[in-house]
């Protein structure tokens, strides 16, 4: 087994092999989507690849351990993951375009989340940890117990909850990171790889528990290990480019109050 809480540099599917079955509480799978120019985007069917994923990641869940798997629309198209994993919900990560400049096609505004689950039932699924601000007005508040339930049309127990409510699977809310973004560790990672960390967080944060074991076996810059240091999960990561295992450890380190990263560059 790896060592725990580091980014280790090299082929995530050489890495996985070392990794014990049975042991991993969720996996974050930000990898290739083959739609980019960088080399390890060139994926010649990329249905292929994710099932290929599937297949090797699936033993290395607990029962009832979670797998979330970033694409495109058509990532899963006639994949038959069903003999590995069961499919609990396909998120939809929506980004507004800000120029919106297609003109043979609609312009692609998501990205897709699907998130998976190993037997029958979650592990954990930590609805208050992620709950979302309710936008409903006042009048709506006060009604919300007097609904008739859309199946049978009896009236329910629909509460509104103070705390929020269920982000549900299409996720708006969460912005696409900008030049402008803090958080960015460089202006080349903008467009190619690096994640907001607010939507690994609340991948993290639903579906796994503190001091769980997280895998994110193409860690880029290192936003889920950040999260999961922020959240108490333990974490095993994989990158294969050397600048990035370095972005990555120096982002890590400033959590603990170490030095602020340096912008870098990387070849593609
Ligand atoms: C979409 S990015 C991940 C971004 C990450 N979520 C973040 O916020 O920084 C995918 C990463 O996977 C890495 N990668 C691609 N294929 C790999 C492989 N076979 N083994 C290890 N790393 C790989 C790439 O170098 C890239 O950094």
């Amino acid at each position: 087994m790896h060592t725990k809480n580091t980014i280790h540099c090299g082929d995530a599917l050489d890495l996985l092999r070392k990794v014990e079955d049975e042991s991993i509480d969720l996996i974050v799978c930000d990898g290739p989507y083959g739609v980019t120019q960088n080399d390890w985007d060139r994926i010649p069917s990329i249905q292929e690849y994710n099932l290929d994923l599937i297949r090797r990641f699936a033993p290395k869940l607990k029962d009832g351990g979670a797998l979330y798997l970033f694409g495109k629309s058509d990532c899963l198209d006639f994949v038959d993951y069903r003999p590995f994993l069961k499919l609990r919900s396909r998120i939809v990560w929506y980004q507004p375009s800000r120029l919106a400049q297609g003109r043979l096609n609609y312009t692609n505004n998501y990205d897709v989340i699907n998130y998976f689950i190993k037997g029958k039932r979650p592990k954990c699924y930590n609805l208050d940890a992620i709950r979302v601000a309710q936008l409903v007005e006042l009048e709506h508040r006060l009604r919300c117990e007097n609904v008739p339930s859309v199946k049978n049309g009896q009236y329910g127990k629909t509460k509104f909850n103070e705390d929020g409510k269920n982000p549900g699977d299409v996720w708006g809310d969460i912005k696409q990171l900008t030049y402008k973004s803090k958080e960015l560790v460089s202006r080349e990672a903008l467009n190619t790889i690096q994640k907001p960390e607010k939507l690994i967080e609340r991948i993290v944060l639903a579906s796994s528990n503190p001091g769980d074991l997280v895998l994110d076996p193409f860690t880029g810059v290192g936003t889920c290990p950040v999260v999961c240091k922020r959240h108490g999960r333990a974490f095993l990561a994989f990158e294969m480019q050397p600048e990035f295992v370095a972005a990555a450890e120096a982002r890590i380190a400033s959590l603990d109050g170490g030095q602020k990263i340096l912008e870098f560059s990387y070849g593609t």
